[in-house]
């Protein structure tokens, strides 16, 4: 195919519009101003925390369950444009729960879920997608017994247009994939398969990326450059909502944080703030 993909210089992913090194390094968040502190270790008490008004996508007050008991108790989930915003908890938390319920596979009991200011409750995930979210579910995310390319293909099927210069992006992200771009996923490292999952949730060309746990189960250098490489996604603009077991390293790269317990939040801040608290150290981070 003709090159959409030019050199690296074109390379979108690496495009550093927005100076987003400032928000993953430094603890002030813009408009921000006091919030975070405050809401560190308030959040249990009165349903979710206090919400600044502009985030892009919001998942707030969301209570629902699957059958009859609740898992989300107001729970209240942020991610403010082209930043990276993480949860983390203990298993069983309701945190790969609060991602289906944003992406609209759990009916909500209480709250709702707005994307760049439009209620979006009600919408099936279909409808969300077209909205611009794509999500990366913990598990099943690639079809193991097509190719790489063709997971990529499936992931655009949505679109209209020619998807040929946004499959060169993703392979200028993961050169690795284009490599082995005719090999069955199903036979690829789990690294290489969550590479595939990320990259065919990009082919929708989302305004918001979810992801489940993008590392589960890669050992810690192929973590770092997942990590590494969702930094780029979001330095392109591209906002980022992310369940991590990585604790540590997650909140490292996280311009806000969700710590949930039990389906409520327990503690709210910067990734920074979160590192920093002593609590949260104690009881999630091992010390
Ligand atoms: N499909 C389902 N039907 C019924 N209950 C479910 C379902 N999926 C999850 N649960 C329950 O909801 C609660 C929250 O689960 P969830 O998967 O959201 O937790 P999690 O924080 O993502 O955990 P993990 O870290 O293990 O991925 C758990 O008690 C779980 O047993
Ligand atoms: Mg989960």
């Amino acid at each position: 195919m003709s090159g959409a993909a030019g050199g690296s210089g074109d390379n979108p992913w690496q495009d550093n519009r927005g100076n987003k090194d400032r928000s993953i390094t430094k603890s002030s968040v813009a408009g921000g101003e006091g919030m975070a502190q405050a809401v560190i270790g308030g959040g249990a008490a009165a349903g979710g925390p206090r919400l600044e008004g502009d985030a892009f996508l919001t998942g707030d007050q969301m209570t629902g369950g699957y059958g009859a008991a609740d898992i989300l108790h107001a729970c209240t989930i942020e991610a403010h444009a082209g930043e990276i915003a993480v949860i983390v908890g203990p298993n069983g938390a309701g945190k790969s729960t609060a991602m289906k319920a944003i992406f609209g596979m759990l009916k909500l009991r209480g709250g709702g879920v707005r994307i760049g200011g439009e209620e979006i409750t009600h919408l099936s995930p279909q409808a969300r997608v077209a909205k611009g979210m794509a999500f990366v579910p913990q598990t099943n995310n690639v079809f193991p017994s097509m190719t790489v390319e063709e997971n990529l293909e499936m992931g655009a099927f949505l679109r209209q247009d020619d998807i040929s210069g946004t499959m060169a992006q993703v392979y200028e992200l993961f050169p690795i994939l284009k490599e082995k771009r005719r090999q069955a996923a199903g036979e690829l490292s789990g690294g290489q398969r969550q590479q595939v999952a990320v990259g065919r949730a990009l082919m929708t060309q989302p305004k918001v990326l979810m992801l489940d746990e993008p590392t589960a189960g890669v050992s810690p250098i192929v973590m770092d450059e997942l990590f590494d490489r969702i930094v780029e996604v979001a330095r392109t603009g591209i906002t980022i909502l992310m369940v991590e077991q990585n604790a540590r390293q997650a909140l490292e790269i996280a311009d806000r944080g969700y710590v949930l317990v039990q389906g409520r939040n327990a503690y709210t801040g910067t990734g920074a703030e979160l590192l920093g608290n002593p609590e949260v150290r104690r009881t999630f981070l091992g010390g």
